[in-house]
């Protein structure tokens, strides 16, 4: 009972300011570079045209240059929530995810947002889980002006219900399991029975700092683990998403 999103996304009847306040870029307590990435980032018009500047050109000669130009309208697009349907990942880990992902995937998601619109769009069956009610919200309209049903949105505000929400999976059920939202370390250790053989759990922003400084607990030493670092949709820096796929690999 998966959807097909349309081609041409309606308007979000939120008016500008309130689609402003929901942007992480609008709201810099939301999501804070300097908090969460394992380098300070400079602030300031110089530094983010120097920045801009240096994702586009080193897309454009890489061997995907077409991601500049996916990475250019993202870039536009982004205080306009939910306007893409391609998750905050690097670009070569979506390519890894596009190339493995099963038709008609089981799919688990801690945060939810462009990337629930992508899996949707795959044919995939979603629960993703949000703790942000506003977000929530927001993305509840626009899955229903879409006309889109093959999520179902949770939303868990506390850290248990959150985390907890994955117990409603069947263990082993799931083709893929993505980390991108609050609580990333109870997230992956609970998200771990629910993993099919041969499915990917995979979690974004392994570059901040509470990842580097210690490992992530409980993901089993024979999963074998790809890193993909690099720039991804919407970011105006290099990121790092790691996906570990289960038993025999994907
Ligand atoms: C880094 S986002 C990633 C969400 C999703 N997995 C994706 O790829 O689009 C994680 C969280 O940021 C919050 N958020 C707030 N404003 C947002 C915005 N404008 N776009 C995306 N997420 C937003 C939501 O609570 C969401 O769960």
């Amino acid at each position: 009972m998966h959807s097909s999103p349309q081609s041409r996304p309606s308007r979000s009847p939120l008016s500008t300011d309130r689609r402003n306040t929901l942007s992480l870029f609008a709201d810099k307590n939301a999501f804070d570079p300097n908090r969460d990435s394992k380098m300070p980032v400079r602030r300031g018009p110089f530094w983010l045209v120097l920045r801009a500047l240096a994702a586009f050109f080193s897309l454009l000669i890489s061997r995907h240059p077409s991601d500049a130009l996916t990475w250019l309208r993202s870039m536009y697009l982004r205080r306009r929530p939910l306007r893409m349907a391609i998750p905050w990942l690097t670009f070569d880990a979506i390519r890894h995810i596009k190339a493995n992902l099963p038709d008609d995937a089981r799919v688990f998601e801690f945060g939810s947002g462009h990337s629930t619109l992508f899996w949707l769009s795959r044919g995939a069956h979603v629960t993703s889980v949000e703790d942000d009610e506003a977000w929530y919200e927001l993305m509840n309209n626009t899955l229903a002006e879409r006309g889109i049903n093959g999520c179902q949105l949770v939303h868990a505000p506390t850290l248990d219900t959150y985390v907890g929400a994955i117990a409603r999976c069947q263990p082993q059920s799931l083709d893929l399991i993505l980390v991108d939202g609050a609580h990333r370390r109870d997230c992956v250790a609970a998200a771990i029975p629910y993993l099919k053989p041969g499915g990917m759990l995979v979690v974004d922003n392994t570059d901040w700092h509470w990842f580097r400084e210690a490992p992530i607990q409980g993901i089993p030493a024979e999963w074998p683990r790809l890193t993909f670092a690099g720039y991804g949709p919407m970011l105006g820096h290099r990121s790092e998403t790691t996906v570990w796929c289960s038993a025999n690999g994907c």
